[in-house]
């Protein structure tokens, strides 16, 4: 069966450089695993219907509803020791193309969660493999409420269900693909702060309190580094640069 992710009609919407080669698979265990042959070039992206072990942050699990999310790995060769930028440079094409299909805001909550209404509709799972990155991205499309993963940290949504429409999950891929590219390429030219306006006007985490293992405070800006500046209850101003971030209302940052 052709679906709208099949390579004929993905070929036909591709702008960019990336995409190419196009691993197109029905199942798998996670899409992150197909791309780590050191001899596939920057920019092959692989994809799924549906995936059995999917992965999430910090060994959690991404589920799927089979044929309604856009499951894709997208392998990058940026040189060494940059993973937290990337993966807000990777959470922001995503806001972005969510943004543009929706038509909706598309917010991150550090370090790369894209919400719409507060509602979690997509994640990124970064993986250094040999000679690169792989970018796992995971965006819940076609899902209604019913679908969705009950009782996660930040609840749930979908392109679906923040627009109240269907969506084809080719033109998102080649929407979500261009995007990339071009935030990529603007971080490779000039680094984090020529992104860091798009970043801090999305940023859903400004100005809520939030809790750091034992430590309580108001969360800032995105740092240079690619931290969220964070000033504590003491007075004290630091920089988380990975992990757990708390909603002190109780909704989980960071999973
Ligand atoms: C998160 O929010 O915890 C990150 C979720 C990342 C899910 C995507 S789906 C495509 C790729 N394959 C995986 O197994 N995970 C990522």
């Amino acid at each position: 069966m052709r679906t709208d992710l099949h390579p004929d009609a993905f070929r036909r919407l591709r702008r960019g450089r990336f995409g190419e080669p196009y691993l197109y698979v029905r199942e798998c265990a996670s899409t992150q695993e197909l791309l780590r042959d050191p001899a596939l070039p920057e920019g092959t992206v692989a994809v799924a219907e549906h995936q059995t072990s999917g992965r999430g942050r910090l060994g959690r699990t991404w589920e799927d509803a089979p044929g309604s999310s856009l499951l894709c790995s997208l392998l990058l060769r940026p040189g060494g020791g940059v993973l937290p930028q990337l993966s807000l440079v990777a959470a922001l094409a995503t806001a972005e193309a969510v943004e543009a299909a929706t038509g909706r805001e598309a917010q991150l909550k550090w370090p790369n969660d894209v919400l719409v209404d507060g509602h979690k509709v997509a994640g990124i799972l970064l993986e250094a493999v040999e000679g690169g990155v792989v970018a796992g991205i995971g965006i819940n499309v076609g899902q209604e409420s019913d679908e969705l993963p009950a009782g996660t940290r930040t609840p749930a949504g979908s392109l679906r269900t923040a627009s109240g429409r269907r969506h084809d999950r080719g033109e998102l891929l080649a929407g979500l693909l261009l995007r990339l590219e071009l935030a990529y390429d603007a971080w490779r030219e000039g680094g984090l702060e020529t992104l860091r306006g798009e970043l801090e006007r999305r940023n859903a985490l400004r100005g809520q309190s939030v809790h750091i293992g034992e430590a309580h405070g108001i969360a800032g800006g995105i740092a240079s580094g690619g931290g969220l500046e964070v000033v504590l209850r003491s007075g004290e101003r630091i920089v988380v640069e990975s992990g757990e971030v708390e909603l002190a209302g109780g909704v989980d940052v960071g999973e």
